[in-house]
Formats: structure tokens, sequence, C-alpha cells
């Protein structure tokens, strides 16, 4: 696993010391300063967007993990959302202006003594005003003088997130380790639809938790530039229209790699399988159904991928014939063997014939017997660089939020990951991922829309 080192920002400023918190739990870690622990500092800015509204579920869920939140409003957002709400919601004042209570020089202790910044929602202009440093309210001051991890979730339409001037600006806080959330794509404010729309809060909350949760690394974006693709969840092969052949697979493991994915920077595709869960924030997320789909989906992804996880429960065998009505019984009669094709091991073909030359790739083993020797030959069939070998059965792995894993690389490394949370798995995977990825290519920047 990677050390951690001496927190040091994109444009050479050295960080806060205060922000130290542990790796990955549920809950929000305690801050170690030179005083006695304390609750994890977050400022929420809210700039002028419609999407104010949703920023209040964020609050809410950073104050009842138990955060100590600051919300600094534009007075723009204050069309939207009044500082009552705010200061209600935060149990602490919310204020605009660097005027107010000057004899505490909020304009600069606000930002200093924070372990998290996050800006959402995010307008074209308060990116414009952050990419060139402007400062002419609390917020923008606050964002000159944060030294932890700042977080931007942009929402707008999507003409103003497309225009170069506002792609330059995000490049801009990118290349200066900020992370800019990707926004989501659906429906905008009126009947617009497009790439613009403010992600689902919860997830925004959840890329707060995991950057929050590397402390001193979440101010290095070690996947910036880099796009990474995951496939997660089950596939199901459908027998008629109303059966099929699936697996037990709840997607969390992959999701968790894609969260982390964003928190550490990276363009993250996700393939998932019938999973129930919500796309993660900033994540491009391809839905689909069966193997073969995932096989064409996974493929397009990494045509330009610097690392592919395989963490898809994928079925291998897939109904040799689909009947377009249901099958029905038959009085009297046994039901007809229901004759199986193998489907493609899309982990052992990209691994053969890597999409991208030099990729990562890097699969996942569920076993029930002989973890660790199936494992490894596992490893050497399918190709593939690194191996992630876990241990599945009644109440192991599926569906659970946690798990235990080794790591098995191609170069003989193994790495054993205690039992946890997901999220601490998927970042070791990360950590062992970053090191073996190829030089980075122009084509592997984020797209420009
Ligand atoms: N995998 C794949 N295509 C398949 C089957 C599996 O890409 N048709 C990938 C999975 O996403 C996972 C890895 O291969 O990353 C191992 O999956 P697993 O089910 O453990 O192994 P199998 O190849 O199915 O081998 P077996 O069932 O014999 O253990």
């Amino acid at each position: 696993m990677g050390k951690p080192t001496q927190p040091q920002r994109a444009d050479g400023v050295e960080a806060a010391g205060g922000a130290s918190a542990g790796m990955a739990g549920d809950g929000p870690e305690a801050m170690e300063g030179n005083g006695p622990a304390r609750r994890p500092r977050v400022v929420l800015g809210v700039s002028g967007g419609i999407a104010a509204y949703k920023a209040c579920e964020l609050l809410r869920r950073l104050t009842e993990s138990g955060h100590d939140v600051r919300v600094v409003p534009t007075a723009a957002s204050l069309h939207f959302i009044g500082e009552a709400t705010w200061a209600a919601l935060s149990g602490n004042p919310a204020s605009t202006e660097v005027w107010e209570s000057v004899h505490e020089v909020p304009h600069v202790r606000i930002g200093q003594s924070a372990d998290l910044v996050v800006v959402a929602p995010c307008t074209a202009d308060m990116l414009a005003k952050a990419a060139h440093g402007l400062a002419d309210d609390l917020l923008t001051n606050t964002l000159l003088t944060a030294r932890c991890p700042v977080i931007f979730a942009p929402a707008m339409h999507t003409e103003m997130w497309e225009h170069p001037a506002t792609q330059e600006n995000v490049a801009t806080l990118r290349r200066r380790g900020a992370l800019v959330i990707e926004p989501a794509v659906g429906r905008l404010t009126g009947v617009d639809t497009g790439k613009g729309r403010f992600p689902d809060p919860a997830e925004i909350f959840e890329t707060c938790r995991r950057v929050l949760a590397r402390g001193p690394l979440g101010l290095t974006q070690d996947l910036a530039g880099r796009h990474v693709v995951i496939s997660a969840g089950g596939t199901r092969e459908p027998l008629d229209p109303v059966r099929f052949l699936g697996n037990r697979s709840s997607g969390k493991q992959g999701y968790a790699l894609a969260r982390t994915a964003v928190a550490r920077g990276a363009r993250v595709t996700l393939v998932a399988g019938n999973s129930e869960l919500p796309d993660p924030a900033g994540v491009d997320v391809v839905h689909i159904g069966t193997a073969v789909q995932l096989r064409e989906a996974v493929l397009k992804a990494a045509a330009d991928a610097d690392a592919v996880v395989m963490a898809a429960a994928v079925a291998d065998f897939r109904p040799a014939a689909y009947a377009t009505g249901k099958i029905k019984k038959k009085d009297g009669q046994e039901p007809e063997p229901v004759a199986l094709v193998r489907n493609p091991d899309i982990l052992a073909e990209i691994s053969a014939d890597r999409p991208r030359p030099g990729q990562v790739i890097v699969g996942f083993a569920a076993e029930t017997d002989d973890v660790l020797a199936n494992g490894r030959s596992k490893l050497t069939r399918k190709g593939c660089d690194l191996l992630v070998v876990n241990e599945v059965g009644d109440h192991k792995a599926f569906g659970s939020a946690e798990n235990e894993a080794v790591i098995l690389a191609a170069d003989g490394a193994e790495t054993p990951v205690p039992y946890g949370p997901k999220e601490a798995l998927a970042d070791t995977v990360w950590d062992l991922v970053t090191p073996r990825l190829p030089t980075p290519q122009p084509s592997s920047t984020p797209p420009t829309s």
C-alpha cells in the first residue's frame, strides 16, 4: 500500500497540518491535531444555481454523520435558499460577505481551519472566479486560503458546461489539485436534458467522505488525467421474457472502486450489470444486462483506458436459445433440459489483447474452496496484472459492505487486505494500480465536454 506522504498541493503550497484522518471508515474519522480529537471541519460553499436546494440534503448528511459544517453561500445563491436555512441546518452562522464578524477575520480563518471545502452546486461563474483567483466575497476568499482538499460539484446548462472558457477553468482547477466532479447527464432546469445536472447529493456526500478518509493524501489526485474502466454487478442471461440465469452480485465492490477512483481524480466509466445502487457522482455509467453486452461496453470504453478493473460477476454460460414467449409447463411432462453455451471470457480476452498497450488489467476471483491456490492459477490463466482473490459463500462478500481479500500480482507480490469496508479494498487496488500505469498520453486527459 502507498505510504502517506507529506501533504503537498499541486501548486507547491504546503498543506495545513490538521487534516489526518485514517483510511476508510463508515463514520467520519476524528481529526487529530495538536489538541484532543475533533470533528472534521467541512466548508460547504453554495453558489447561485437552482441546485442549491439539493445542497440542503448534502448538508444534512454531513452534519448527521458527525462533521462540523460551516456553510458559505454566495449572495446570488440566497435567491434560492436563505441564510436562515443554512444556519439552522448546520448549527453554525452562514454569511456571504467578509464584512461580518470582522474581528474574527473570517475571510482567512474559515479556509485555513477547514479539513475539506466542497462547493456544491458550483456555477460556471464560481469556476471562473476560482480558476482566476478572484476574491470578492467570503466563499472566494475561503477558496484562496484553504490548504485542504477542495471539491467542486458543477451544475449548469450543457452549453455553459461545454463552453471552452468553462472547460479551461475546469482544467486549470484540476491541474492545481482540485477535484472537479463531472456533472451528471439528465433533466436540467426547465425542459432541457443533457450534461450539467447536479449529481445525487447522497453520492456527492460519498465523494466527500472518500476524500476526507484519505487524509493528507486527499490533496494528491494520483489518478488525475487517467481514464479507468470498471465493471460491476452481475450479468443476467435471459431464458425467456420472464426468466434469466443470474448471480448474487450486488455491485457494491465495483461501485466502491468507481467512487474511490473519482476521489483520486480519475475519469471513470462504470459498466454496471443489474445493480440497484445509485450512479456514483462524477461517473459515466453504462448499464448493461448480459455478458455479451458487458463485453461490448467494456471493449468500447477500454480503447483509451489506462486501467480496466473487472469486478463484475460475469455468467460463464448463457441459455443456448432464447424463447420469445414464456416457457409453459406441460401437463404430465417433465421439463426440457436447458442447453447452455459458453460466454466470452472478457478478462482473459482483454489481458491477452490489450485495447491500449501497457494498460493495467485487474481481475477478481470469487472462490469458495482452496481460495489462494485457485487464485494463483486463475491469475496465470487469465493473464491479468493483478487479481483480487476473495472468498465467497453464504454471508461472505456478496451483498455485504465489507470484504477481505488477497491481491496477487503477476510479478509474484501478494498484498493481504484485512476485513473492512469495500472502499478500503478499492483504495488498496488503486494503490497497486497507480505505480503500474503507463506514461500518460494526451488521449487520456479528461474530455472537453
Ligand atoms: N470474467 C470475465 N468473463 C467471464 C467470466 C469471468 O471477464 N465470462 C472475469 C470476472 O469479471 C472476474 C474474473 O474473470 O474478474 C474471474 O471471475 P470468476 O467468476 O472468479 O472466474 P471464472 O473465470 O468464472 O472461473 P471459475 O468459474 O471456473 O472459477
